[in-house]
């Protein structure tokens, strides 16, 4: 499949680009101002006898942070992009929420960036399918050294059964099987669930078919 990524570097061009262009949110394809539903379901699952430390990937403008953080959980989120990051920083304020926001490219070495083993859960969505085959292992060595022993990754991408976009650019589609040839060795305790585009985004209503995964790091 013909897709954006090309490489890493057109990847992150291709996002600081869209981002440095005095951003105007209606005209990003993957809007949506809503919590993901398979997000609040799993919500309910998680241990709140205390506050999680949770880091999330590819954090984007706030939704999923910012959500978190005000029901009480202690949130690093980190994107690629400078410029995202500072409206994330922006609307954080706005929530009254203190999240711990870096730019970091998730595909590089994590040693010395953050303290490792000490997160509870690492959580992404719409990340790792932009995600190059040959980086995929190091991503999920990355996320092996944040986690604590027995806890989750939980991650949402593009279902393979989702029809590719009509100009056949865009996230890769992915299935169960990618999961398990990258995460096997290292997580286990596997639960899949496959959703529809609840909430859908503003602009794109195309259906989207995505797959969750909860696993939990050995
Ligand atoms: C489609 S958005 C998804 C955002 C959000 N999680 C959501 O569900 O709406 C993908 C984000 O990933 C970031 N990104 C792309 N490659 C990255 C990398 N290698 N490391 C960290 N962030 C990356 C981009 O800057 C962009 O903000």
């Amino acid at each position: 499949m013909k897709n954006i990524h090309l490489s890493q570097i057109e990847t992150s061009n291709y996002f600081s680009d869209i981002y440095s262009k005095n951003i105007s949110f209606e005209n990003m394809p993957w809007i949506t101002w809503a919590v993901d539903i398979d997000l609040l379901n799993n919500v309910i699952n998680w241990k709140f006898n205390n506050p999680l430390k949770i880091f999330e990937i590819w954090c984007w403008i706030w939704t999923e942070s910012i959500f978190l953080s005000k029901i009480g959980h202690k949130l690093t989120s980190i994107d690629l992009s400078k410029d995202i990051l500072k409206l994330a920083f922006m609307n954080s304020n706005i929530y009254w929420v203190n999240i711990d926001f870096k730019e970091f490219d998730i595909t590089k070495n994590i040693e010395n960036q953050f303290d490792l083993g000490i997160y509870d859960l690492v959580i992404d969505r719409a990340c790792f399918h932009h995600i190059l085959p040959e980086n995929r292992l190091i991503y999920m060595s990355n996320v092996s050294k944040l986690l604590k022993s027995n806890w989750e990754l939980y991650i949402r991408w593009f279902s393979d059964k989702m029809s590719p976009s009509i100009s056949w650019d865009g996230p890769f589609r992915l299935s169960e099987n990618d999961f398990y040839e990258t995460f096997n060795d290292l997580f286990w305790n596997i639960k899949i669930n496959y959703y529809k585009n609840i909430p859908a985004p503003e602009k794109n209503k195309k259906e989207q078919i995505w797959i969750s995964f909860n696993a939990s790091k050995i």
